[in-house]
């Protein structure tokens, strides 16, 4: 069996199950299951799949049919220029992260000293783990609620050697954790919950407390808003990634006696999604 035969049977098979980007998705698979980089699977249609690549390629098609994301069934993420281990227990970062992570490194080259960040609501650890990575005296603090999730982000640190200068707390709010951070950079949870059962089958395998932001989705935002600033040092910022019409809104909801200079950014499909606010 070559490859080029491989993927047209995956693709109608994918494209019956109705699963989004079938053509990407059965290439991904492909490559993985025979170990090369995805354009070989392109540039040589005739290349011959082994019986063992054919199996464990069955097996991803068969998740995928089932509605699975495909970061979970190949367990990895690519995030800016790091790869991250991904599975159940963390939401899938998105494309829209990575820009909140560049907005992110944008602030912290403006700030001299000893630099500290605290990701909040840190999931597979994506964020604070690629400024880690950027910035190589920064020490971050990942914060999050779920154990399976900060144990999967702790993984991730450890596997791209980063563990020394980043410290794993568990905490569902800001109250009571000790921090004085240049910024406070979080993809918190948005999703109002009325919408979530009608959410894809991807978003929905993942989990629930990566999505649910509560009635309107913003309880977790609102709640950074509200005790970000006695987290800060002289001059930090907040920095959130949250859907559309929702930054707007924050956006009102920041005091200006605090916040000395607010403002939203577009994502690169031109979503108002991004609030950066900036404590006196
Ligand atoms: C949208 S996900 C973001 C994950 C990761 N930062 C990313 O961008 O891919 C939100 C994360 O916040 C965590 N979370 C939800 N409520 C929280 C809370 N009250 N306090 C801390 N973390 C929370 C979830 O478990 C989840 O990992």
């Amino acid at each position: 069996m070559t490859a080029g035969k491989t993927l047209k049977e995956a693709l109608s098979r994918l494209a019956a199950a109705g699963v989004d980007e079938a053509e990407l998705n059965s290439q991904w698979l492909l490559a993985e299951a025979m170990g090369v980089p995805r354009l070989n699977l392109l540039a040589d249609p005739s290349l011959p799949v082994p019986a063992a690549a054919l199996r464990k390629f069955n097996k991803g098609l068969a998740l995928k049919e089932q509605g699975l994301p495909l970061a979970y069934i190949l367990g990895w993420q690519d995030f800016r220029d790091i790869r991250i281990k991904v599975d159940k227990r963390v939401l899938v970062p998105r494309p829209e992260t990575e820009e909140l992570a560049g907005f992110a490194a944008d602030f912290l080259r403006t700030r001299k000293g000893e630099l500290s960040v605290m990701d909040y609501g840190a999931g597979s650890g994506a964020i604070g783990l690629w400024l880690t990575k950027e910035f190589p005296k920064l020490r971050v603090k990942a914060v999050e609620k779920s154990a399976r999730a900060l144990a999967c982000a702790a993984e991730n640190a450890a596997a791209l050697g980063l563990a020394a200068r980043m410290e794993f707390i568990r905490a569902s709010t800001l109250q009571g954790l000790s921090a004085n951070v240049d910024l406070i950079v979080s993809n918190p949870p948005y999703i109002p919950t009325g919408v979530i059962p009608g959410l894809a089958p991807e978003v929905l395998s993942e989990p629930r407390m990566s999505l649910d932001g509560g009635g309107d989705g913003l309880d977790v935002a609102r709640m950074l808003v509200n005790l970000a600033p006695s987290k800060l040092k002289k001059g930090g910022a907040l920095l959130l990634e949250l859907s559309g019409g929702q930054a707007k809104k924050l956006m009102d909801a920041l005091p200006g006696k605090v916040w000395k200079e607010k403002r939203t950014h577009k994502d690169l499909n031109g979503i108002e999604r991004f609030v950066f606010a900036r404590i006196k």
